[in-house]
């Protein structure tokens, strides 16, 4: 036989060979998938709103939301009275001592505010110097006498022309990242206060020019 034709004879046999072998691990359709996760597969359904529920009733099925335990909402909005009335109700669940916290609040910061407020809150972060308008700088006389809960505010509603960190920051780190704040504050002697970092004198220049 030429070699044409065992090639075709080869390509034959291998074609035969995976329809059997098809055939051989065919699935059955009248019988459920193996289940890994039997849970998933087959989870026990209640009826909601009745009293065979697995949660009592009154609570979280009859709320309009289902509200994870343990984080009340926050009734707050983004006004100035709503950030003045956050300073005086409330309060830095970490303590000034609480170096684990501390550290947290150093990377919260790191990852999330740095990149305007700088690593020593001095408003001189990177994208400030690529012309973004920069933040006042967090160890001046207004930063130092922000509450904690003010400024746990402006990181949950946003301050002008900052925006709300509430879906990045969740509230515990929002409050080590003051706790952080409050530690660069400390850090600094209050007299010799730097003023708010100078903007870059860059305007002139096209933003290509800046890299
Ligand atoms: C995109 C840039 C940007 C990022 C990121 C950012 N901020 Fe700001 N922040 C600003 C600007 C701009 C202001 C000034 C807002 C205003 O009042 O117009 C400000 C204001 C503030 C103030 C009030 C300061 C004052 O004296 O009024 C605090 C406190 C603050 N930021 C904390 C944070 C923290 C904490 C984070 C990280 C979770 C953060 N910011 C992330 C730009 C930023």
């Amino acid at each position: 036989m030429s070699a044409r034709g065992w090639l075709v004879v080869i390509a034959l046999g291998v074609l035969a060979g995976s329809l059997a072998f098809n055939w051989a691990v065919r699935p059955d359709f009248s019988r459920p998938n193996y289940a890994v996760f039997t849970e998933m597969a087959s989870s026990v359904a209640y009826e909601s709103q009745s009293s065979t529920a697995p949660v009592p009733v009154g609570t979280a099925l009859a709320a309009p939301f289902a509200i994870p335990r343990e984080l009340p909402p926050l009734h707050y909005d983004a006004s100035e009275q709503s950030a003045r009335r956050a300073g005086t109700e409330l309060h830095n669940p970490f303590g000034a001592g609480d170096g684990a916290a501390l550290a947290r609040g150093q990377k919260v910061f790191a990852t999330f505010c740095q990149v305007c407020h700088g690593a020593g809150g001095l408003g001189d972060g990177p994208v400030v110097r690529r012309g973004v308008p920069p933040p006042p700088s967090l160890l001046a006389t207004n930063a130092r006498s922000l509450p904690d809960g003010r400024i746990f505010h402006v990181i949950t509603y946003g301050q002008g022309n900052m925006a709300s960190y509430a879906s990045q920051v969740d509230r515990d780190d929002r409050w080590r990242a003051v706790r952080f704040i409050r530690s660069l504050q400390a850090a600094q002697a209050p007299d010799a206060q730097p003023q708010q970092a100078a903007r870059p004198a860059r305007a002139a220049q096209p933003p290509e020019a800046a890299r």
